[in-house]
């Protein structure tokens, strides 16, 4: 009997997930997504192509290996059929090794709609969602009123399916949204419904099942699960900075639920973090640089969210966030991506404790949002060289083997590997 080992992000989001999981995917037979949903965008690099996925997971380019999206994640059939057509254009065919859990719930073009009425409903105090329908697809599922991908079966779809959208125009008038101006890609919302609805053909087209059967079926046959992680801890709904989050649980427990498997079925938690931090989006960055090093960090790590293009925010690892997000998470193994990113810096810092009204803490404040946080960092010497070429964890420069050996000790968590570059190939295993 085998369990699911869990790969995560620890920061907010962004950390190199995608790479990393395709990098691990030979080590599995199965790999599953288990909440999130268009939100995410996940990038993989090799043999110089760049491949950017959303809702499918991220081992999808290893045909002999099961992709499964859980229970707890939101699909989108228009961007999801999408995502299908760009990976058949380069020679991937999903609809054999993708399998699809009948309890995600859709994500409609009314909760698109609604997304962006919230947002525009809070003025200045908007999350910066990426207005994938994202918040509202998940209050349905919440509030008992979603629709689920099996439904897309019952013979009453377009009847519930009506019922949902129609109380989703109630409530955007409600809100005062311009509903006739609104564009989904460019297109009225009518036009989109069509293409939309079209979409669930490419849905049915495939295997849709039981995913917590499946999977637990896996484990007792000893197969090995990666479950993938969307999003990061210090996004979570219950633990993130709210409401400067996403709506799912972006944690280990979010595994749990997200596919069905019990706490005890759950294995080695590979959190992953940046060398240093991003953001995308609104809400409290304790470490953000608003200087030429916070642009420096943008351009050179070409911090440039994967779905809205918008730019991330940038500063220096925030150690309170990742042992936080270590002790949520149960992390037994760390990955640290992009330190190549600074490779001509001369000193890297590290945020090892917060200054809130003059106190000192290590603590993730409930008041996170109200309180000035002033960062307390630590400088490192940086390493002045190139990291190309290099293929063996004990030959990264000396400086950079320090820093590295830093977050292990202040973390308390091993790192298992470091990644240098956007390839594939480039990941060093200590
Ligand atoms: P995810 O959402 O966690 O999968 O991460 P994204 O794909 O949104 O963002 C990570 C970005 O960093 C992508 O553009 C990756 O190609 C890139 N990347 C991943 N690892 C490395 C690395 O070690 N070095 C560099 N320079 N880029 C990396
Ligand atoms: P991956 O999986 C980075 C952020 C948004 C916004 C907040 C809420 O690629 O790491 P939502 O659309 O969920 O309502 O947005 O969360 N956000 C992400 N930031 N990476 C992501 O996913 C994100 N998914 C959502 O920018 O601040
Ligand atoms: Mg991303």
């Amino acid at each position: 009997m085998s369990k699911v080992d869990v790969l995560l992000g620890l920061q907010w989001g962004d950390e190199g997930k995608g790479k990393i999981v395709d990098v691990l995917t030979p080590d599995y037979d199965v790999v599953a997504r288990f909440q999130g949903g268009p939100n995410a965008g996940h990038t993989l690099e090799f043999n110089g192509i760049k491949h950017v996925l959303h809702i499918i997971p991220s081992g999808i380019f290893h045909a002999e290996k099961i992709n499964v999206i859980g229970n707890g994640v939101l699909i989108e059939p228009c961007i999801f059929k999408k995502e299908i057509s760009d990976l058949a254009e380069k020679g991937v065919d999903a609809t054999k090794n993708l399998y699809i859990s009948k309890k995600a719930h859709l994500i409609l073009p009314s909760h698109r709609m609604l997304d962006a009425a919230n947002e525009q409903a809070k003025g200045n105090a908007k999350i910066g969602s990426t207005l994938k329908g994202i918040g509202p697809a998940y209050t349905d599922k919440i509030a008992r009123t979603g629709l689920r991908v099996g439904d897309i079966m019952e013979f009453d779809f377009r009847e519930k399916y009506e019922m949902l959208k129609s109380q989703h125009l109630r409530l955007a008038h409600t809100l005062n949204f311009d509903i006739a101006d609104f564009r989904i890609d460019g297109c009225a919302i009518d036009e989109y419904e069509r293409m939309w609805l079209a979409s669930l053909e490419t849905l049915k087209k495939f295997n849709l099942i039981n995913s917590e059967y499946f999977i637990n079926r896996c484990l007792d046959e000893g197969k090995r699960v990666l479950a993938e992680g969307a999003q990061g801890s210090m996004l979570d709904i219950d633990f993130g900075s709210y409401p400067f989050v996403t709506s799912s649980s972006t944690i280990t427990a979010g595994v749990c639920s997200g596919l069905g498997v019990a706490p005890s079925r759950i294995g080695r938690v590979m959190g992953i973090s940046k060398a240093y931090c991003t953001r995308v989006g609104a809400g409290p960055f304790p470490t953000e640089l608003f200087d030429a090093t916070g642009t420096r960090l943008c351009e050179l790590g070409h911090e440039y969210g994967a779905t809205t293009g918008r730019p991330r925010r940038c500063g220096w690892i925030d150690i309170p966030a990742l042992r936080y997000a270590c002790m949520l998470n149960g992390v037994t193994e760390l990955f640290v991506t992009k330190p190549d990113v600074m490779n001509d810096f001369d000193e890297v810092k590290m945020c090892t404790h917060y200054q809130i009204n003059g106190q000192q803490t290590d603590e993730i404040p409930f008041e996170f949002n109200e309180v000035e946080i002033v960062p307390q960092l630590v400088a490192y010497k940086g390493w002045k060289q190139s990291l190309a070429g290099i293929t063996d964890y004990n030959q990264l420069p000396q400086p950079l083997l320090q820093y590295l050996a830093e977050i292990e000790r202040v973390t308390g968590v091993p790192i298992r590997a470091v990644s240098i570059s956007p390839d594939r190939k480039d990941v060093l295993f200590k």
